[in-house]
């Protein structure tokens, strides 16, 4: 059952104007998120994975309602959070309830709003920033409760002991210590319990890993795994490594300038790509491409990704398509039509005419 469903999400900044597009009444945008759609199951972890620039971050922040509602163009996110939350809302906001149970996130407001920021959690990249540095280890987990006005001082305290635990803090040896006087995963580690202790049911991972040392990466990963496993949360894992992707996630999407290209299991993604740019992405990392495909090695890419305030007419990938240059016959489709995401295999999706 799904618990997250992305339908055609799009995240479009104005372009700040000069003096020349307001005398010719233009604005220009910045298409960040440009029609994005996917299904997160509960218990699932999926991965968004794609270069720096292609919309992860923006995405998750759509998800997380931290993005200006004018600046979102189109499209729904739809998210089935546990029952007793759901009756909450039905009753504080009917109209906010779409089929079968699903709440329109983006249409919350007030209450009903605040109880949705409970059930989806996010984790930032930076574990630096993103913890109070005035504030001693037990008050940054605590926090969230008391925002939310959960529990009673004691019922408080076994939560942040519990959620501390998780993530193999010694709540004893932790709980009174400033954040300065932790290591990088430390602090990683205590910015997840800050979210555990809401026990939500969806968890936005953005690059949690890439700012650590290799050493610590993997202790994180397995806490984030054992979470999983134990809570049945849904995890939302972002990175621009698909190598990691594979290692951790159950289904992948990459993304392309704003767009999810190809959608498939991390196995098949990596072992049988069929989206020319997956295909470029796999063969950067020489560690992935597995034994017997050594027609995935060294697959070219040409130039730069566009800016996305010009994305390219036709099919996004086109300029930088080697498979394009190599097939005349199908040009003139991929010049004129965008490709949606067409089946290719078993829960396997790509968004290539040439498939
Ligand atoms: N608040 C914003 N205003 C204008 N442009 C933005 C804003 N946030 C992100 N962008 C642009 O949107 C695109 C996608 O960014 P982002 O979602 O951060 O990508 P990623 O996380 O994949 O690196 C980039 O071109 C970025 O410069
Ligand atoms: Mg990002």
């Amino acid at each position: 059952m799904e618990v997250l469903k992305v339908q055609g999400l799009k995240v479009w900044f104005p372009v700040r104007k000069g003096l020349l597009d307001v005398l010719l009444g233009r604005q220009e945008f910045v298409r960040a998120v440009d029609g994005v759609s996917f299904n997160v199951s509960r218990g699932e972890t999926f991965c968004l994975v794609g270069e720096s620039g292609c919309g992860k971050t923006t995405t998750a922040r759509a998800i997380m309602m931290l993005i200006d509602r004018g600046d979102v163009r189109g499209g729904k996110v739809l998210f089935k959070p546990r029952e007793e939350v759901l009756s909450e809302i039905k009753k504080l906001q009917p109209s906010a309830i779409v089929d079968s149970g699903y709440v329109d996130v983006l249409a919350t407001r007030g209450q009903a709003n605040k109880l949705i920021r409970r059930e989806i959690q996010l984790i930032f990249q930076d574990p630096f920033g993103s913890i109070n540095p005035r504030m001693r280890v037990y008050d940054v987990v605590e926090e969230p409760l008391i925002i939310h006005g959960i529990g009673s001082r004691e019922e408080r305290e076994e939560a942040v002991a519990k959620a501390l635990e998780a993530v193999k803090l010694s709540a004893s040896d932790f709980m009174y210590r400033f954040p300065h006087q932790l290591s990088g995963g430390q602090r990683q580690r205590v910015a997840i319990a800050r979210t555990l202790v809401l026990n939500p049911s969806l968890l936005l991972a953005d690059e949690p890993v890439s700012m650590l040392d290799v050493s610590i990466r993997a202790e994180i990963l397995q806490v984030l795994d054992e979470l999983k496993k134990t809570r049945g949360m849904s995890v939302i894992f972002i990175t621009h490594d698909i190598a990691l992707a594979r290692y951790i996630c159950d289904r992948i999407g990459v993304m392309y300038l704003g767009k999810i290209v190809e959608i498939a299991r991390a196995d098949e993604i990596v072992e049988n790509p069929k989206h020319p740019y997956t295909k470029a992405l796999i063969s950067a990392v020489p560690d992935v491409v597995p034994e017997n495909r050594k027609v995935l090695r060294n697959v070219p890419i040409k130039g730069e990704v566009p800016s996305a305030v010009r994305i390219p007419v036709g099919c996004r990938f086109r300029p930088r398509c080697v498979a394009f240059d190599e097939n005349p016959g199908i040009q003139e489709k991929c010049r004129k039509e965008e490709p949606g995401l067409l089946r290719v295999g078993e829960e396997h999706y790509s968004a290539c005419w040439l498939n």
